[in-house]
């Protein structure tokens, strides 16, 4: 079981947004942050969630779906004006969605590269701006961008393309000292997996999840947060431009 790590001080004072910071690792990440002196400010879609974490951490929460341009952008310029300059932008929205290949949808392949790739690019290059200058970015992938997974096609197209775009928003921003990294999760226990699933669907993504983890089991949400967090600390401070996988083993053991 993971153990906490709020003896520590790390984000003190400083401006954090989290998109997608109301659920699952981007929770876990919020409450880390709270913990570590963090001034929050978290978006989403769902406002009882939003105002929940609002309650707990102290964050000024913002809803705006990722894949609406304007309302996203609109989401960051008002997290400019409540925080001041970003110190540390975690962006972590995202969906996800199985179909192999000859079962993929125009609007299917949409709903997923609409956020995940589409609506993250845009958010970072609203948020870019409001940025401070030494800062950090760190952006959420997934090891399906790497590993060749049936069905997994369309939402590991768009966490590739991510991918890529980490790498070149790195190098662009080595000038105004901003570090640009990635976390890529294995199989967590979120929320992710069992939207619109029954109990049963559930329980067998689980089984069958867990049995593909080298480590022999899930991850849990904030063991993925913890390594978020580290990336957006001083102590990360030579790391720029990496994909960082948490996933059990999943990639090098599996
Ligand atoms: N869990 C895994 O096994 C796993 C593995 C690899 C990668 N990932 C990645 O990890 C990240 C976090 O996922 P999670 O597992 O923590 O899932 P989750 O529990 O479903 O949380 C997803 C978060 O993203 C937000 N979000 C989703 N769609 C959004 C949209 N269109 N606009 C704004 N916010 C949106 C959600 O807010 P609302 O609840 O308000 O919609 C929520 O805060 C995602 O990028 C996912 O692709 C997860």
């Amino acid at each position: 079981m993971p153990t906490p790590c709020s003896d520590r001080a790390r984000f003190a004072g400083r401006a954090v947004a989290i998109l997608g910071g109301n659920a699952g690792i981007g929770l876990a990440a919020a409450r880390l942050f709270a913990a570590e002196g963090a001034r929050l400010a978290i978006t989403g879609r769902n406002a009882a969630t939003l105002d929940a974490v609002a309650a707990e951490t102290g964050a000024s929460v913002h809803v705006a779906d990722m894949g609406d341009i304007a309302a996203s952008t609109a989401a960051l310029h008002a997290i400019g004006a409540a925080l001041g300059p970003i110190d540390v932008l975690f962006l972590n929205a995202g969906v996800g969605g199985f179909a192999p290949v000859a079962d993929v949808t125009e609007p299917f392949w949409d709903g997923i590269h609409d956020v995940n790739l589409r609506g993250a690019f845009f958010a970072l290059q609203a948020a870019i701006p409001l940025m401070r200058d030494g800062g950090a970015i760190v952006v959420t992938g997934s090891i399906g961008s790497i590993a060749a997974v049936p069905g997994n096609v369309a939402y590991a197209a768009a966490k590739a393309g991510l991918r890529a775009v980490v790498r070149i928003v790195a190098k662009e921003l080595l000038p105004r000292g901003i570090r640009v990294n990635m976390v890529s999760p294995g199989p967590t226990e979120t929320e992710i997996f069992k939207r619109d699933a029954s109990a049963a669907e559930i329980a067998a993504v689980r089984d069958m999840l867990s049995g593909v983890v080298p480590i022999g089991r899930m991850g849990e949400a904030e063991e993925v947060a913890r390594a978020a967090l580290f990336l957006a600390s001083s102590e990360a401070s030579f790391i720029n431009g990496v994909d960082l996988f948490v996933d059990g083993g999943c990639l090098e053991l599996g």
